[in-house]
């Protein structure tokens, strides 16, 4: 039997996370944050040693102790009552650790190496064989699930989302500097968009909105009737 899945990609703050999150809880389906995968990389080999702050060049070694490295982890993602999900890797939770932009940037340089790709490809593929999905990521409608039932490309212009991450780290008080902020959404942009292998593009069936300038809510509706139109039915599809 073959369960429902719904993919989701596009670039960083384009709003994706609020949105699967919308669509998981109203549809009852399972959550897959690829990009908390690639984080959770990223910031491993970086312990590890395997990657510096500066070089963005990998030599063939790094790349395969890299790739040895993803296949070794453990990593449980553990919904709480909260609404909280907490993810532990190989015993620790790295929930918070993994959000920060420096990680970003980790994750987007082990993301281009086509074998730390082929490592995380069962794990993401297999969990669409208990429940319906919503895939959140760069390549879901692309490369990993090519036969989703609905596809959306999620993007808003660099400046958007740079205004809204400062925005957000406002709130948690954390010192937030837009120009900074901006050059590094343009450099994982640039690096997620030309990579070899699984680039960041939309899938040819995908429906593509651009949120700079719309409100969540109408973003939202918009995905639900194009998912609606594809024969994905809502609990409250009747009323
Ligand atoms: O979405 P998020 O910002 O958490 O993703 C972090 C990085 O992981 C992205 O910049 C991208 O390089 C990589 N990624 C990817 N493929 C995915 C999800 C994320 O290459 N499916």
């Amino acid at each position: 039997m073959s369960f429902p899945v719904i993919t989701v990609d596009g670039p960083s703050g384009a709003g994706k996370g609020t949105l699967c999150l919308r669509l998981a809880q109203a549809l009852g389906y399972r959550l897959l944050d690829s990009g908390a995968l690639y984080r959770i990389v990223g910031l491993q080999a970086y312990e590890a040693g395997l990657l510096s702050n500066t070089s963005t060049v990998l030599s063939a070694a790094d790349e395969d102790a890299i790739a040895r490295l993803t296949q070794c982890l453990r990593i449980e993602f553990l919904p709480q009552s909260s609404g909280r999900v907490d993810i532990v890797v190989n015993g620790h939770n790295v929930a918070a650790e993994i959000r920060n932009e420096q990680v970003g940037s980790y994750a987007s340089r082990v993301a281009a190496l086509p074998k730390v790709r082929a490592a995380l490809f069962d794990l993401q593929k297999n969990m669409a064989d208990e429940a319906g999905l919503i895939a959140d990521g760069r390549d879901m409608g692309t490369v990993v699930f090519p036969n989703a039932d609905a596809k959306v490309f999620l993007t808003a212009s660099a400046q958007a989302r740079a205004d809204r991450r400062v925005k957000q780290l406002q709130q948690t008080d954390v010192a937030a500097d837009y120009a900074s902020i901006l050059a590094s959404i343009q450099e994982r942009d640039a690096r997620d968009e030309t990579r070899e292998t699984a680039p960041s593009k939309p899938a040819a069936d995908a429906l593509v909105i651009d949120s700079s300038d719309m409100d969540v809510d109408i973003v939202y509706d918009e995905i639900k009737a194009f998912c609606q139109q594809k024969g994905i039915c809502f609990a409250d599809d009747s009323q």
